[in-house]
Order: C-alpha cells, then structure tokens, then sequence
C-alpha cells in the first residue's frame, strides 16, 4: 500500500527561505551553524530551513530569559503586560491571511481551517491580555492577631515544547498565559512547523515585548527539546505532544523537582445513541474525527454507535467521507490537506494495515491514487472494531476513525472509558437524562453533548488518566505559571514570650 505509482525524486518547486530563531530579541542562527529542512506536505518540497538549535543554543535562550525577568518582566506592571498581549493579537488580525497561508503551507492543513487558527490565536492573547489585570492573591482569616496573605507570584522561566497540528495556535495557548502572569519564554516549536512563530516573532519587539521575554528556539525533540527541558534555570515545563515524549520530560524533570504540565492526546470516543438527530450525528462523527487530517489530541477517532442505528451510520458516514476533497490545502475547496510529513503519514499507514486485520473496511483504507505529490491519506472508517484492537487503543493522528456498536447506556460508558487516555469525549442524544448521566460517567478532561471538538479559550484544556495533567486554557493555564506565597504579618506587638 505504501508503494503508489508516484514520480520518483523530489519536487522542488519553490524558493528556500532560510530562517533563524529569536533570542534575545534578535534573529540568530544555531551556533552550530546546522539547519534543519522545513516542507511543504502538499508538495513535498523544501520551503524553508531553520536553525538547528541545540543545548548551547538553548542556554543563551535561558539566559535571555533569566536576565528578561530578573531585571524587568518582573516588574512590568499587570496593565502593561495585558496591553502588551492585546497588541500583539491586534497584530494576528491585520496579518491574517498571510499567517493563514504560511500556517498552510507549512502545516498541510486546509486554508479555511488556518484562517479560523489565526482567529484563535488572536483571541487567546486577547483573553489573557484581559485576564492580566485580574491576577490576584487572596487575603486569609487566620485566627491569630494577624493579617495572612496568599501571594501570586511568576514561576520564572518557561520552558514550552509544542506540536506540528495547531502551530500557532499551541504556541498561543502556551506563550499568553505565562506572559500574562509575569513569567519568560523559550518556547519551541515542532521541527517540522517552526515558520508561523518565526513569523510572528517579527512584530515582538513592535508591540513592545522586551527582548529575551520570549524567545523561540527551533531544532528537534532530542537536539534543542531535551536540554531545555533539564536545564536549571527553567522553573517549568509545558509540553504538548506524545505520550511517549511525556514520560521522558516526566522523568528527566524529576531529578530537578521542575514542575510540569503536559497534554499527551487520547483516543476519545464520540458516543451517538439512537436517539441523536441523525444527519447531525454523521457529520458529527466525520468532522470529529477527520478535522484537520485527524491531526488532533482530542479527535473523536473511536466512534461508540448503537445497534438501532449502527448500519444505517456506517452507510451513511462511508457515504459522506467520499465526498470529502483532499487536495493542496491552499486550494479553498480542499476539506483535508496531507498529513505533515512522511513520518506521519507512514505511521498512519501501517495503522490502516493493522486496522485491516482488525475490522471491516466501510472506506479509505489508503494512500490516494489521483494526487501524485503529498503526504495523503484517505478518510477512512473501519467498522465491528473491537474496542480493545490496536486501532481502538492507540493514537492514530491521522484520519482513521474505528466505528465499535454497543447495545445501551451502560455498555456505551464501559467501552468509552476502556482506554488509558481521557482527554475528550462527545455523547449524542436528545434525551437531557441520559446525555448528563453520561457526562458524569465519563472519565475525560472535555465532554461535548451534540457536538464534538469547538473550542474556546474561556474552558479549561486538558486530560485525566494518560491524557496527561495541568489545564490549558481559562484562568486554568494561568495556574500552571505561578507560585503561591504565604505571607503571616504578625499585629500582636508583644508575641513571643516564649523562652
Ligand atoms: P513528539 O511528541 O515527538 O513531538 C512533540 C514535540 O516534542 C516536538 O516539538 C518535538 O520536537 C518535541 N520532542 C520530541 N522528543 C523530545 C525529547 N526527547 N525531549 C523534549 N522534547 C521532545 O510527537 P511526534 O513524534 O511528532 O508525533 C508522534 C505521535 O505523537 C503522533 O502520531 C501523535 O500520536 C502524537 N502527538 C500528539 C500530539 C498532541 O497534540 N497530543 C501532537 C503531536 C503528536
Ligand atoms: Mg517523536
């Protein structure tokens, strides 16, 4: 299946722009001098280089960072950094499109999706532009003749590590916050998606982010990832990605006691019951399962259906994901782009050979014939899926969905928490009892009912169980870059006495 009939070579088509990282307020190469290639999935084509950043690239980033919040950041005032934030969201607006497009031509993803990232992404620095001024400390009745103070303070150094799927709108979710309560940045990117913040990184210093606030170191996981994650001057790490990396960050943290939040993806269930309106449910299904290429940790990729419907939904799901329109994700009638690389898209692939032997093909199955450039993969709907097969286990990240039927309410609960995640799941019915029941029921970090995967920076982000810990998001995110004080103020002018 991995063989096609496809041109052989590569097919360079455009120009390669050469970037640097941001530290310090300033454009740098790796001091190395190595580069890492950045493609187009669409193409396959090189389009860009970034440095490839490593430990000692990382120190002058921590570094940057450190002296940023020692000798100013800190003392920014709350209005500033908010005022600062909101600028910069002002920023992603006016640069919309061409962030759109870069994000696009970088990521794979469909324009139309892109556009409603960068919207994201300006709405979360405006939230947390917002939420600035409304960081505050708690005054506590201790029974003493006293006054007792809980003070919120910035960590210091962030340490971010973020994936390919949503680029700018991971380092958004990531950046605002710890910005917004006084911490610092070395943020870095996926190594295949590093053009959009790079990007972004132009209008720092114009909308008055001081340099070495943030700083965007590029490379890869073991090259620039792990040094940040072990070196002391971070005072905490958020990641984003595999489970896999999150044990290793988990681990290589422990020897510092570093604090960490992590947002390891899952295997949700999207649960529809016979009573749910059905030309919604199908749709439902597809689009939370195959929105943006099924490149996403809270895909609804385990679909749980109920046997009165089970047949119909599958017809009608098959029916519709042949509809859907893969093509360069430029192209405004394209519904699903290439996956981000051919990494990716190999993984993918030996998934939908394992799903084969696992359960029955409704359709998909494979690499499209008709595109000979791209890193695709068709929308594909595997059905009498066991829920306990590897395809009903293990994060896919591409557009495979495994549909598995259940006969009621309870069966429905033990399939869809019979997994080691818990990031996401969706419940399907019109029946309000039964749609809360479920909701109680569920062991997951976000819960939609009748719809699956709308987002907003106003609810908190994050999973139970293997899905990791911490919330993104919401006043949540905050937390997760503060320290709380106690501060005791004796009022008892003679209080000892003691010896
Ligand atoms: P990954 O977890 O390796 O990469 C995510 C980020 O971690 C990247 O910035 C990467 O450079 C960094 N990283 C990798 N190794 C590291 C290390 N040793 N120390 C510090 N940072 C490190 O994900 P990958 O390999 O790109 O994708 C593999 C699978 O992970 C996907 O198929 C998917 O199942 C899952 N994934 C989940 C995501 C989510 O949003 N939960 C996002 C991306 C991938
Ligand atoms: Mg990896």
């Amino acid at each position: 299946m991995t063989s096609t009939a496809r041109p052989s070579g590569r097919n360079q088509t455009s120009r390669v722009v050469r970037h640097q990282m941001y530290i310090g307020g300033r454009f740098e190469d790796a001091l190395s001098g190595g580069t890492l290639e950045v493609y187009d999935p669409a193409t396959e084509g090189v389009i860009a280089t970034c440095p490839a950043g490593d430990a000692k690239d990382v120190d002058r980033a921590v570094r940057a960072a450190t002296s940023a919040f020692y000798g100013g950041w800190r003392k920014v005032t709350a209005q500033e950094r908010g005022r600062v934030l909101l600028r910069l969201a002002d920023r992603i607006r006016a640069r919309r499109g061409e962030l759109a497009e870069l994000e696009t031509r970088n990521s794979g993803k469909p324009i139309v999706e892109a556009e409603y990232d960068m919207d994201d992404t300006a709405t979360c620095f405006e939230y947390y532009g917002g939420l600035a001024t409304k960081i505050n400390g708690e005054v506590l009745p201790v029974p003493a003749e006293a006054m007792a103070f809980a003070l919120r303070e910035p960590v210091g150094v962030a340490g971010q590590i973020i994936p390919w799927n949503y680029p700018l709108l991971m380092a958004a979710w990531k950046i605002a916050p710890a910005l917004a309560a006084g911490c610092t940045v070395v943020l870095k990117p996926a190594e295949q998606t590093p053009l959009s913040i790079l990007a972004l990184a132009q209008d720092f210093e114009a909308v008055g982010i001081p340099p070495g606030v943030v700083n965007i170191v590029t490379g890869d996981g073991p090259g620039a990832g792990a040094p940040l994650v072990v070196h002391p001057d971070v005072r905490k790490i958020a990641f984003t990605g595999s489970a896999e990396v999150g044990k290793l960050i988990m681990r290589a943290a422990a020897d510092q006691l570093k604090r960490v939040s992590l947002e390891l993806g899952g295997k949700s269930p999207n649960i529809f019951f016979n009573d749910a309106d059905f030309e919604n449910a199908v749709d439902g299904a597809l689009f939370g399962t195959f929105i943006n290429q099924g490149e996403v940790c809270s895909a609804g990729s385990r679909v749980l259906v109920q046997r009165d419907i089970y047949r119909k939904f599958i017809d009608a799901a098959a029916a519709k994901a042949k509809t859907i329109k893969l093509g360069n994700g430029l192209d405004r009638e394209t519904k699903m782009g290439p996956l981000v690389s051919s990494e990716q898209r190999d993984r993918v692939v030996r998934y939908l050979e394992i799903g084969r032997g696992e359960g029955k093909l409704a359709v998909g199955g494979g690499i499209p014939k008709a595109l000979d450039w791209g890193w695709y993969v068709e929308p594909t709907i595997f059905y009498d899926v066991d829920n306990s097969a590897t395809i009903a286990q293990e994060e896919i990240f591409g557009p495979v969905m495994s549909v598995i039927p259940f006969t009621d309410e309870a069966e429905a609960i033990r399939i869809a928490n019979a997994t080691p995640y818990g990031l996401a799941a969706a419940v399907w019915t019109r029946d309000i009892f039964k749609a809360f029941r479920v909701v109680k029921a569920l062991e997951a970090g976000i819960v939609w009912v009748n719809h699956m995967q709308p987002t907003f920076v106003e609810a908190p982000w994050g999973g139970y169980k293997a899905s990791g810990f911490g919330r993104e998001l919401g006043h949540w995110a905050v937390e997760e870059y503060l320290e709380t004080k106690q501060v005791f103020i004796n009022l008892d002018e003679k209080p000892i006495g003691w010896y």
